[in-house]
């Protein structure tokens, strides 16, 4: 399978395709021997030995699951006490998978782990604006004010309010969510709701819903760009993505 130098050189970790592109003039990278510049060149890294500045760079593989994470694992590639999202893969031992980005401990729904550097970069960075649909159970029902708060942006304690988020209030018939500890009298004043945000900030739609006066109680993401997990995936759950799934996500 012949590949281009830039992608090849970008996918193994040496930066984007431009940075490659300046790289390929500055730094000795070689296939069989011969010294390569042209960014275009292409040749099979099954087959052919490339190296920079004279150290062998091997073929990577690159591999994409979608995960149905559930609660009470940590998005993490390794850690010495809990188990990590990566355990939750077929190939988890491979050192190489890492998650797109992180779910809190007590959220469930879609996670990416791949070994993509630049589709992870890409997806999460702030620049991108990549949506991220998320189902909150929440305690407190949301006044106007408070609805509109969430949609424009709304302060929550750091330095900028967050961004404008898509907003629809669901019935709670509609609820696919398990409410821990639940009884009767706590199901009072419990709504459902689906938020879209393109920022990834630390608890973020925690603190959107206290800086509100409301509570999550439970969160579920349920899609990454164009990209939605897959309803037959049951929590804890992985397969391999799909080529037209991987496309909706390159799409982003
Ligand atoms: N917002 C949160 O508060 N937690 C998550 O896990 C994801 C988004």
């Amino acid at each position: 399978m012949q590949i281009r130098m830039d992608k090849f050189l970008a996918d193994a970790g040496f930066g984007t395709r431009s940075e490659v592109k300046k790289k390929l003039k500055t730094e000795t990278v070689m296939v069989d021997g011969v010294r390569i510049r042209d960014a275009a060149f292409r040749f099979d890294p099954e087959k052919q030995q490339v190296t920079v500045n004279g150290k062998a760079v091997s073929f990577q593989l690159l591999s994409y699951y979608m995960l149905n994470k559930p609660k009470g694992v940590v998005s993490a590639t390794k850690d010495p006490m809990e188990k990590t999202v990566v355990d939750l893969v077929p190939d988890g031992r491979r050192r190489d998978l890492f998650p797109v980005g992180r779910l809190d401990k007590d959220t469930e729904g879609l996670l990416i782990i791949t070994n993509d550097g630049q589709l992870s970069h890409r997806l999460l960075s702030p620049k991108h604006h990549v949506k991220k649909e998320y189902l909150v159970l929440y305690r407190g029902a949301l006044s106007p004010e408070a609805e509109e708060m969430l949609r424009t942006g709304v302060d929550i304690g750091d330095e900028k309010p967050t961004l404008p988020a898509e907003l629809t209030l669901l019935s709670p018939a509609t609820c696919i969510l398990d409410v821990q500890n639940s009884d009767e009298t706590e199901n009072i004043d419990i709504h459902l709701c689906l938020i879209g945000i393109t920022e990834g900030r630390y608890h973020e739609i925690k603190r959107m819903f206290a800086a509100v006066g409301s509570e999550v109680i439970s969160l579920k993401r349920v899609s990454m760009g164009k990209l939605r997990l897959d309803p037959s995936l049951l929590p804890g759950e992985s397969r391999q993505l799909t080529p037209e799934e991987l496309m909706l996500l390159n799409e982003g």
